[in-house]
């Protein structure tokens, strides 16, 4: 097993850096498009050796040094009792959409979700990199159980905050706890770290930031840590609010590409783990570029043991699969 990811989780790696890209299973490869024309994405989601076989193809593709398992934040949805379809061009699509606090009362906790369980046995059969789990933000999950046409500033989520915060958060709870079951099911089936998408909560101010996000990012976080695993924390904005997402106590931080990886560090105790941060656009500039920016970005991370090279946020559907490698080739050879 190739632990350089575990062992940057926790601060300790005195080798290589590790690296993977959030969305490495997606579009911009080749080999998942060919099985898209074959396959629907429900259908893709939704059974067992497909998740297993996507799962696998950027570990074949461009060798990170960590999978992520092949699902979906809105998995979830399906355990909240709710139907839920991924469509062409739109993305997934959540049915019945909530619009009122009865629709809240109703929503259940069923663990309906074991197809993904026994694909996670069959991904630690065959890997020699550590698997990622993963989970939306509880805010962010929301924000998909409750928008017609999902946007940038989330209007029907907002004024339902602002309307009703009471009904709101006895959303967000039942969201959280519904994730709880589904991550101690992954952990159980033997996921190594897990990483938590809350993607959307950049929308919020920061005192909404502590009212309807952090807290319940804390007790995924916390669940997750008691189970002896490593948590990594993801938002859009991560570096305007690296103080408060480090007072969460994760074990890691993502962080996008607004502020180099050198300050971020000043700022954040040494027992925490920084991973990101390249602009995913990177990857469309000529090698040489890659290589330059690569190099620089890396010099003063040098000495971290806990750091880990990723994207800012996930690989976007046209990159060059060549530039990837490229990418991946320059972390290697920076760090020998
Ligand atoms: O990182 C990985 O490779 C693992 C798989 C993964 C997917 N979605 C597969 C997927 C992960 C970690 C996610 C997280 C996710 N899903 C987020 C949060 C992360 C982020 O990028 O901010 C969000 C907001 C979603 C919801 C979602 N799922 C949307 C908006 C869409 C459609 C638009 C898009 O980005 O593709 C999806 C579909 C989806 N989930 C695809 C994949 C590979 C696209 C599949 C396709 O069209 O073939």
């Amino acid at each position: 097993m190739r632990e350089l990811l575990l062992k940057a989780l926790v601060c300790e790696n005195k080798g290589r850096k590790p690296v993977w890209i959030m969305r490495q299973a997606g579009r911009f490869l080749p080999e998942y498009r060919a099985l898209r024309e074959k396959h629907t994405l429900s259908e893709m989601f939704f059974d067992r050796d497909l998740i297993v076989k996507t799962t696998l193809l950027p570990i074949e593709a461009i060798d990170p040094d960590a999978a992520i398992l092949f699902s979906d934040i809105l998995i979830v949805a399906k355990m909240l009792g709710l139907h839920l379809t991924f469509e062409e061009g739109r993305g997934p699509v959540v049915s019945p959409l909530l619009r009122t606090k009865e629709d809240v009362i109703k929503l259940k906790n069923i663990p309906c979700l074991d197809f993904i369980g026994d694909a996670v046995s069959d991904l630690r059969c065959k890997l020699t990199v550590p698997l990622i789990g993963f989970c939306g933000g509880p805010f962010t999950v929301a924000s998909y159980l409750i928008e017609e046409k999902h946007s940038h500033d989330l209007p029907l989520t907002k004024k339902w905050m602002y309307r009703d915060p009471k009904s709101f958060h006895l959303l967000l709870e039942k969201i959280t706890e519904a994730t709880l079951s589904y991550l101690a099911m992954l952990i159980e089936k033997g996921v190594q770290a897990v990483q938590i998408f809350e993607s959307f909560a950049h929308v919020l101010s920061k005192t909404h930031l502590w009212e309807f996000s952090f807290p319940y990012m804390k007790r995924i976080a916390e669940f997750v840590k008691k189970k002896n695993l490593s948590v990594i924390l993801f938002m859009r904005n991560s570096c305007l609010f690296a103080e408060d997402l480090a007072s969460l106590s994760p074990d890691a931080i993502s962080f996008d590409w607004q502020k180099p990886l050198f300050e971020m560090r000043r700022v954040l105790p040494r027992h925490i783990a920084i991973q990101g941060n390249f602009d995913p656009h990177l990857l469309f500039a000529s090698q040489d570029t890659i290589r330059k920016t690569v190099r620089e970005a890396l010099q003063p991370m040098d000495q971290d043991p806990g750091y880990i090279v990723n994207l800012g946020h996930g690989i976007l559907p046209e990159t060059p699969v060549e530039n990837v490698k490229c990418f991946i080739q320059t972390i290697r050879e920076a760090c020998e």
